[in-house]
């Protein structure tokens, strides 16, 4: 037996049996189940669990010793840097505390907590109201639960976006099931508002729990530790070793965005040439590998501007190693496997792997003040964080949106180790674009219609949308090497072509709709009757930003196609989708009414979105005679029969 063992496997299995039967011993339970004192644990049978790679997260926790796992739900990366920054602070009190992606581990086994352990949940709607990718097995596994989850101690933070119409219906859910589930709240549920103050939010939440959590755990509120690095950078001398640049997949034909498709440009459109913001079209040639249906999204992986991680290179003083490879290990093995796909090197981590050109939060500030070596510099960085200077820190960081580039340059003193800010900057997340081709048509084509970012900040800086402008710059000289996947959508047309289908897309949010367009007219031509498909679009001029002006009258003139337009500033009173909306209101309630119209609406999440739902409720009210109530109703009820579908971001 022990001939097909080696001596690293028994130890861990004594190790497990070690912990099992102290576990299930109840009382003799030696850890820390009845006085609650925290003490960090260097028992032989710690240091060798911590080894062990488990998905049960109670067997992980007990073992490696740790008081509080944090799980996060996270899509676009800020609940997991939430997770990430509060395990590092808890740390700091003396709770080890460990950061856990909910689809890392089995969730059943919530319900063999010891009371004497914490769970803390961040969790970030998305979707329409739905869950994180990585949080939708949680979520619907515990919707359905009815389990006694009595020994369950928690707090939860929820993350969201007001002008979204179910405002962090996952947080709220996932509170609520837990309580009638008889786990108990340590403190009240935190909401987070990404359209006003989500790290002002979070910061608020974290201010109450902490202190509770150390009357929890009978600790002092008092940080006794030195903020600990959570990997070890590990310079590498040999070079036969290609530098990762992705995670990579045990399945390579499944493309996402650990495994991305590395595609090339094959066409590029400047659609608005008279504005002075461009829109483009691009075209992306993709295999059958890669299969899309209209409607879709295309992820796109973007890469940093060269010159700004040269820039922030020389900031670190690491111009000279840019291109040499190292290994980042986590200092306690039972942590995350790394930050980032390893070994690579710091130009690739710059460019692909952290967002360096986001704004800074509070615990970054504080991070930065650690390692300034000028008294003057650390004041003032310190000045920025903490709850009574809320208001310094938004007038500093947030509202000029300075970056750590510009903190480096104004802060000459501070020294801080690159790997010291791997671990605290964000990182450099997918951008989604709505395909603006047809499957049908192009089943080897993906287009996409994004505007380019660009603005000037309030120091009179032009700050440029990192994906947008990487496209860009890819496009001019049709470009390989794009790395893209698609992403699946539940927004489709109707599987009947001769049901009506109203569209709501000003700006970019003419994408999808392009699509759908074209499809119907595909289908037209090969003699399949096709209802009416009517497209609200909107843009400031007729004359400078009309995207797909021409394409769009081909299809009016082909009697496909009912077009009402809005240009907004071709006159001196604002006129949106909205208005042309409520105008045709008596049309459009008897094609949803009586016609049982599809309504799309895509594109701007933060207003538009949200007048045009309006509209509708306007239109069922007057036109339906239903009370304004009814009217709110009626708009909910054909949302969730998917005759109400949005494609909005914000
Ligand atoms: C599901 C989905 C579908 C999408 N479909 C499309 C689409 O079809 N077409 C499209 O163009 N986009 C689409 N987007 C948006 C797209 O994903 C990107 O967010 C957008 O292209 C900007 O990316 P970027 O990397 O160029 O900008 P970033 O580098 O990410 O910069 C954007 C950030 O800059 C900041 N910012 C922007 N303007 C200002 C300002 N004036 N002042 C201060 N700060 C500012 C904001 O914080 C903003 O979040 C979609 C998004 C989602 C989630
Ligand atoms: C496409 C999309 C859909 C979203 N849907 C919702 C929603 O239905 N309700 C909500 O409260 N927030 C919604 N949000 C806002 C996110 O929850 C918010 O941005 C959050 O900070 C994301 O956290 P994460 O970065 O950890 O994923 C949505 C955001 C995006 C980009």
């Amino acid at each position: 037996m022990f001939a097909v063992f080696d001596v690293w496997d028994f130890l861990i299995l004594l190790a497990l049996a070690i912990g099992s039967f102290l576990y299930f011993k109840g009382k003799d339970f030696t850890f820390f189940s009845k006085t609650r004192e925290v003490e960090k644990d260097t028992t032989p049978v710690q240091q060798v669990s911590a080894y062990i790679n488990t998905r049960n997260f109670v067997e992980k926790m007990i073992l490696n010793n740790k008081h509080v796992i944090i799980f996060y739900g996270s899509q676009t990366g800020t609940a997991e840097d939430y997770a990430n920054g509060l395990a590092k602070e808890l740390q700091e009190y003396g709770l080890e505390s460990i950061a856990a992606d909910l689809d890392d581990y089995d969730m059943d086994n919530l319900n063999s907590l010891p009371s004497d352990r914490f769970v803390i949940f961040l969790l970030a709607t998305y979707g329409e109201g739905e869950p994180t990718d990585n949080a939708a097995a949680f979520y619907s596994g515990l919707m359905e639960s009815n389990e006694n989850l009595e020994n369950v101690h928690f707090a939860l933070f929820g993350l969201g976006n007001t002008t979204y119409e179910h405002y962090n219906k996952v947080g709220n859910d996932v509170f609520d099931k837990l309580v009638k589930l008889n786990a108990a709240p340590l403190i009240e549920k935190g909401l987070g508002d990404a359209d006003k103050s989500m790290e002002e939010d979070f910061l608020t939440w974290k201010e109450t729990l902490i202190p509770e959590l150390c009357i929890f755990f009978k600790i002092p509120p008092i940080k006794k530790n030195r903020k600990e690095c959570i990997y070890k950078l590990i310079e590498l001398d040999f070079t036969d070793i290609k530098p990762k640049t992705r995670w990579g997949s045990k399945n390579p034909n499944v493309y996402d965005a650990n495994n991305p498709y590395y595609t090339k440009i094959v066409g590029y459109k400047n659609l608005t040439p008279y504005a002075d913001r461009v829109c483009m079209k691009i075209d992306l040639q993709i295999e059958k590998d890669l299969a899309y249906q209209t409607g879709d999204h295309l992820g796109v992986l973007p890469e940093n501007d060269p010159d700004k991680v040269l820039l922030l290179a020389t900031l670190l003083g690491i111009c000279e190693k840019l291109d040499e490879m190292f290994n980042l290990i986590p200092v306690d093995p039972s942590s995350k496997k790394s930050i980032f796909p390893c070994p690579t090197t710091h130009r690739i981590a710059l460019t692909n792997f952290i967002d360096i050109l986001a704004i800074p939060k509070t615990s970054t500030v504080a991070l930065l003040a650690d390692y300034a070596e000028n008294e003057g510099e650390k004041d003032h960085l310190l000045s920025l964080i903490g709850t009574t200077n809320k208001e310094r820190y938004y007038d500093y960081i947030i509202n000029p949106c300075r970056t750590i580039i510009n903190i480096l340059q104004e802060h000459s003193s501070i020294k801080i180790p690159v790997n010291v800010l791997y671990e605290s900057l964000p990182k450099l997340q997918v951008r989604y674009y709505s395909i603006s081709s047809s499957s049908l048509i192009s089943p080897e084509t993906v287009s996409i219609t994004a505007v380019r970012l660009e603005y000037k900040t309030t120091l009179g800086a032009i700050r440029k949308g990192i994906a947008t402008h990487f496209l860009f710059n890819k496009s001019q000289e049709l470009n390989s090497g794009i790395p893209v996947f698609i992403r699946k959508s539940n927004f489709r047309l109707p599987k009947n072509p001769q049901l009506p289908v109203i569209m709501i897309g000003p700006g970019t949010g003419i994408a999808p709709f392009f699509a759908f367009i074209q499809e119907r007219a595909f289908k037209k031509s090969n003699g399949q009757p096709i209802g009416p498909t009517v497209l609200y679009f909107g843009c400031r001029n007729e004359s400078r930003d009309f995207m797909y002006k021409d394409e769009l009258t081909t299809y009016v003139e082909s009697g496909l196609l009912t077009l009402h337009t809005a240009f907004s500033r071709d006159q001196e009173k604002k006129i949106y989708v909205q208005n042309r909306l409520l105008e045709n209101g008596q049309e459009m309630y008897e094609l949803v009414n009586n016609k049982n119209a599809v309504i799309y609406v895509c594109g701007d999440a933060k207003n538009m979105a949200r007048e045009v739902n309006k509209a509708w409720c306007d239109i069922f009210e007057k036109h339906g005679s239903m009370s304004q109530q009814q009217a709110v109703d009626k708009v909910k009820q054909l949302r969730s029969k998917g005759r109400y579908l949005e494609d909005i971001w914000s």
